[in-house]
């Protein structure tokens, strides 16, 4: 039975398991064209699971989420259910752009009301030039003044100063989403911040809890550490109950992709409970944690923010080829998928290191210099390199 998470200081409680509409299924590959029957049915068996709470925004799937989301949860549906979606802030340029963004997601999600509105994937920097400079805020107490939005938060990323920063900024927020799993304890707002907005009585939602998909892989390397446990789970379980043990977290997103791992998840989040994992549990996660960190060279979570890029360069998934090569001590087959399945006009070696993209990637990485190393390591078959 589907479990349920205290959330903050709100007198309603979401359940252990959220559904991620980013990583919808679609029927040629490419973001915009979702795949409506497959992924309406995912939503409606994650409903039939006991899963209330449902992210989105703006600009998921080429902007075709929100919509897909309205639709799916028509016919009755929506009432049974909270619907999270986030306020583009970067698009905020006039006085009148947070209000018509908001009216236009309203309409797009066929709903008179928001549940969970969030000014999307705050920084340092867009804190500063849109939430600080445009008094978002203040524009987000009107909208649930007027009842268009019912709780107001923000997703997060960058480090724990600036989360401090944002938490503390206003006694307004309800909740926050920050990006948190196993390998992400120190990097982003980590333990401390999921700690902090806890004890400000701010909800916690939790993003990327599997790291973008990576903690659910079967990594050869690591097969000797979960065999040694004493409980039998696969790698994404372990992800998911380590995040649910403890008690500040709130409701866990996974964007999920398949039906089978719809069913997955909702087994997992049914079998969940604050305080599950044991001292030798952690202490296991914690020496994974180790390996991966020795085998994963390039930290893309495959968030996609880097995206466009002005040369097409296709970022993520050249990333992901590169450090699966490592992770599974696949080489031969990154180079083979390198060559055959990343198209001629979205590889690495497409990069004129324009840099655009340093500033979007959350994770920091120096994309333009790992960029012809990846080329030329899968392209040309240079030898592996492991850091820069
Ligand atoms: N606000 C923001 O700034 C922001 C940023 C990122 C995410 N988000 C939100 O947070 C949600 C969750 O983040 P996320 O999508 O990165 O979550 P995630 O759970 O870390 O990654 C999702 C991926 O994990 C894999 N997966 C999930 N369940 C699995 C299972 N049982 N077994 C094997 N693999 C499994 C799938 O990868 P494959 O497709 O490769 O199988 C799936 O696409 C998003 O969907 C989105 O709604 C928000």
């Amino acid at each position: 039975m589907m479990q349920y998470r205290k959330f903050g200081k709100l007198d309603w409680q979401p359940s252990a398991l959220g559904f991620g509409a980013m990583r919808l299924p679609t029927v040629d590959g490419k973001a915009g064209h979702i795949d409506y029957p497959k992924a309406e049915a995912m939503i409606h068996k994650a409903i039939e699971g006991g899963v209330n709470y449902f992210d989105t925004a703006y600009v998921y799937h080429e902007q075709q989420s929100e919509t897909f989301v309205g639709k799916a949860l028509a016919g009755g549906l929506r009432d049974r259910v909270r619907i999270a979606t986030k306020s583009p802030v970067w698009l905020v340029n006039e006085p009148g752009d947070f209000d018509r963004l908001l009216d236009e997601q309203l309409k797009r999600l066929q709903t008179d009301h928001i549940d969970f509105y969030l000014l999307h994937a705050l920084n340092r920097n867009s804190f500063q030039d849109k939430v600080v400079k445009h008094d978002l805020v203040k524009r987000a107490e009107a909208a649930k003044a007027d009842g268009r939005i019912r709780q107001m938060g923000f997703s997060f990323h960058d480090n724990f100063e600036t989360f401090k920063t944002i938490v503390d900024y206003t006694d307004k927020w309800d909740f926050c989403q920050i990006q948190y799993n196993y390998m992400d304890t120190t990097v982003q707002a980590g333990t401390k911040g999921l700690k902090y907005a806890a004890s400000k009585g701010l909800g916690v939602v939790i993003m990327e809890p599997l790291l973008g998909g990576k903690l659910a892989l079967d990594v050869p390397a690591a097969r000797p550490l979960w065999a040694s446990a004493s409980r039998k789970a696969s790698p994404a379980d372990w992800a998911l109950q380590w995040l649910w043990s403890q008690p500040e977290v709130g409701v866990v997103l996974s964007g999920m992709s398949t039906m089978e791992q719809v069913e997955q998840n909702i087994a997992s989040a049914s079998e969940s409970a604050v305080g599950k994992l044991t001292a030798a549990d952690n202490a296991l996660i914690e020496k994974v944690r180790d390996l991966m960190n020795s085998l994963s060279p390039i930290p893309c979570t495959r968030c996609e923010y880097c995206l466009p890029c002005p040369n097409g360069v296709n970022i993520p998934r050249n990333f992901d080829s590169y450090n699966k090569a490592l992770m599974f001590d696949i080489l031969d087959d990154s180079r083979f998928d390198y060559r055959v399945w990343i198209s001629d006009d979205s590889k690495a070696e497409r990069c004129i290191q324009c840099d655009e993209c340093l500033d979007k990637c959350p994770q920091k990485i120096a994309i333009s210099t790992w960029m012809p190393i990846v080329g030329e390591v899968l392209g040309l078959g240079r030898e592996y390199v492991k850091s820069i």
